[in-house]
């Protein structure tokens, strides 16, 4: 850990990068909230939302609008997805264009819902008429929401929470799931956990590691309070992992970012089950 005195001057220069490009944009946040969220619900797994349109004719979840995860899917990644991937700024341009025609005048349009999906959905669009300032934000909001959400495969690497932390619901849904959950604490400025993300968490192993045996988990410590068995073990360092058991036991505690080596050792040694050998 003492190695990472020397990298002060990097972090310092990246800081500026890692607001703009990785941190969540807190203006957008609010604006979805305020003016999309009240039909607009947030982020509910696809497993579920696919059980509840193809099997249970939206009879499980009642949804009145597309969930945020089925927007950034149809904006970032959807066969009718707007712009090209490759380039984020011009991306960014287009999809603020995209949102301001369809908010202005929602009935124009084609749909980027697969009309499967759209069918459930009965309301008309309200109008609604943001300034360039308010969609840029709401823009770069939904475009790290899908970076934080829908990396490569398109499955959910791990959840964001910046807010509100429910670890008596997580670990319910471990149990039932019999999976480890991870917890990792970070927060927006910390440099060493989007490093992590991209050249540790990316990896294909690690991701087929995480998806298979774990509920991997992100809190936003500046904005989300440590559930009071996790607060007792942090060391204020980001990124912390915790790792609890199926059963809700507190397994290990991890500060500081890991190599890939290093971190595949770590999941194995939290795999499901391992800590009953
Ligand atoms: C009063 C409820 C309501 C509010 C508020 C609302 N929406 Fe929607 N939105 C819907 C419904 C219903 C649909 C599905 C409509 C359809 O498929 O025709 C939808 C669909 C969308 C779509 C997908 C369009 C497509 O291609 O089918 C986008 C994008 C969208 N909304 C963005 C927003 C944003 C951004 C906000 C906030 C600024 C917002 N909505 C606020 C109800 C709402």
């Amino acid at each position: 850990m003492n190695q990472k005195n020397l990298y002060v001057l990097p972090i310092l220069l990246c800081m500026f990068q890692t607001t703009t490009l990785f941190g969540q944009d807190k203006e957008g946040k609010k604006i979805f909230e305020t003016r999309c969220a009240s039909c607009h619900s947030g982020y509910i797994p696809e497993a579920r939302l696919k059980e509840n349109f193809f099997k249970k004719d939206n009879q499980l979840l009642h949804l009145k609008a597309p969930t945020i995860n089925m927007l950034v899917y149809g904006i970032m990644r959807g066969p009718k997805k707007i712009g090209e991937p490759g380039d984020a700024e011009m991306r960014q341009a287009e999809i603020e264009a995209y949102l301001q025609e369809y908010l202005e005048e929602p009935e124009a349009g084609e749909s980027l819902l697969s009309p499967a999906i759209g069918r459930y959905f009965h309301t008309p669009h309200p109008v609604i008429k943001l300034d360039e300032n308010a969609l840029a934000h709401l823009t770069k909001y939904l475009m790290h929401y899908a970076a934080e959400h829908q990396r490569g495969d398109g499955k959910v690497l791990k959840r964001h929470f910046d807010g509100a932390f429910d670890l008596p619901a997580l670990l319910a849904e471990a149990k039932r799931s019999g999976k480890t959950l991870i917890v990792e604490v970070s927060s927006p400025l910390c440099h060493y956990c989007r490093k992590m993300d991209r050249e540790v968490l990316n990896d294909p192993e690690i991701r087929r590691m995480l998806q298979e045996h774990f509920i991997f988990t992100e809190l936003n410590v500046r904005s989300t309070r440590l559930p009071a068995r996790l607060a007792q073990a942090y060391q204020h360092i980001t990124p912390s992992f915790f790792f609890l058991s199926p059963e809700g036991k507190l397994l290990h505690s991890y500060p500081g970012s890991w190599t890939k080596t290093d971190f595949v050792l770590i999941l194995r040694e939290n795999l499901p089950g391992v800590e009953k050998h």
